[in-house]
Formats: C-alpha cells, sequence, structure tokens
C-alpha cells in the first residue's frame, strides 16, 4: 500500500491545506494528517482540538486518517508505514525551508521521501498565522477557512460574530 503523511501545525488548518490534502488523497492509497504536538510553542487550538477539527472538515475522504504525533516527523512515518511525506509549496519563499527539511528527514531515515505539492495560486499567500492574525483583530477570514473553522477561531478570541 502506497502510505504517505502530511504533516504540519496547522493552527488552524486552511482552505490551502484542505487544497492538497484532497489532491494528496487522490494520489496515494492512504494519507495520513499529521498534527505536530510542540510543547516549546504555545498553539491557539490544543492538539486535540486541531485534530477533530481537521476530522470534522474532512468526514467524507475515506482514505485520510489524522493522528497526532510528538517528536520526529520521521519516526512518526515509520511507526505509520509510511514512505512519504507530503507538503505544499506556496512560493519561492517557502522553498529554503522545505528543501532543508526534506534533506533534513531524508538523512534521519533513507526510507522516506519528500514530495511536494504546488498550492494553487488563490491560496499562494495564505498561512495560518495570518488566519489567527486577521481574526485577532475580528477581520473576515471566512475566505481563509472552513465555516466551522471561522466560528472556533473567533471564539478562541472572545469574538462574537451576528452571523455564526
Ligand atoms: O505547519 P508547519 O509548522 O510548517 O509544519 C512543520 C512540521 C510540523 C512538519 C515540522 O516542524 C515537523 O515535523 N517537526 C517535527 C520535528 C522534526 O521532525 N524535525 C526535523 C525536521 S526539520
Amino acid at each position: 500500500m502506497n502510505k504517505a503523511i502530511y504533516p504540519g501545525s496547522f493552527d488552524p488548518i486552511t482552505y490551502g491545506h484542505i487544497d492538497i490534502i484532497e489532491r494528496a488523497a487522490e494520489i496515494f492509497d492512504e494519507l495520513i494528517v499529521g498534527v505536530l504536538e510542540n510543547r516549546a510553542k504555545t498553539p491557539l487550538f490544543s492538539v486535540d482540538e486541531r485534530v477533530n477539527i481537521i476530522k470534522d472538515v474532512l468526514g467524507q475522504l475515506t482514505n485520510v486518517k489524522v493522528l497526532s504525533y510528538e517528536g520526529l516527523l520521521v519516526d512518526f512515518a515509520s511507526q505509520n508505514g509510511a514512505g512519504v511525506i507530503v507538503r505544499g509549496l506556496r512560493a519561492v519563499t517557502d522553498f529554503d525551508y522545505e528543501l532543508q527539511m526534506a534533506q533534513t528527514n531524508r538523512v534521519l531515515s533513507s526510507g522516506v521521501d519528500t514530495i511536494f505539492l504546488a498550492t494553487p495560486l488563490k491560496y499562494a499567500y495564505l498561512s495560518s498565522s495570518t488566519v489567527r492574525e486577521v481574526a485577532s483583530y475580528g477581520g473576515d477570514i471566512g475566505k481563509f477557512v472552513p465555516p466551522s473553522v471561522e466560528k472556533l477561531t473567533y471564539e478562541k478570541f472572545g469574538i462574537i460574530k451576528g452571523n455564526q
């Protein structure tokens, strides 16, 4: 079975992430969305919240599993029998970091390869940190995240929107 991992922080998941997940799920027999629990950082959403939000948003994709992980991504990949890591590339500014991560992971484990899917232009500007920033000021994030994520993100900032 051709199994891949799509790892990230997903704090929160955006339409850009969802686009990559849907396309990767077509390419691989099974896709595991790996949600990093990074104890050194304080995320907006806890790891359990992020896992549940992603499961809820992806309900219809039967070959996609959502799991959390701590520690090295290559260990998580090998524990789950996945030989491929999928990452989205939004723009050339992502490239240095992504290449370094792919090369590091390849040195750490020669059993794991990274492939990149190009983010569509309409989401090239989009990041979870932008979503958090705009939401924190009560700005409209409806074009960035699905409605359920929009509502939960505003709630985190104590913002109540009239039409939610
Ligand atoms: O969504 P992000 O924050 O850009 O994703 C980065 C992520 C979570 C994929 C990466 O930081 C990760 O997997 N870290 C776990 C620790 C690890 O394996 N580090 C070595 C690779 S540089």
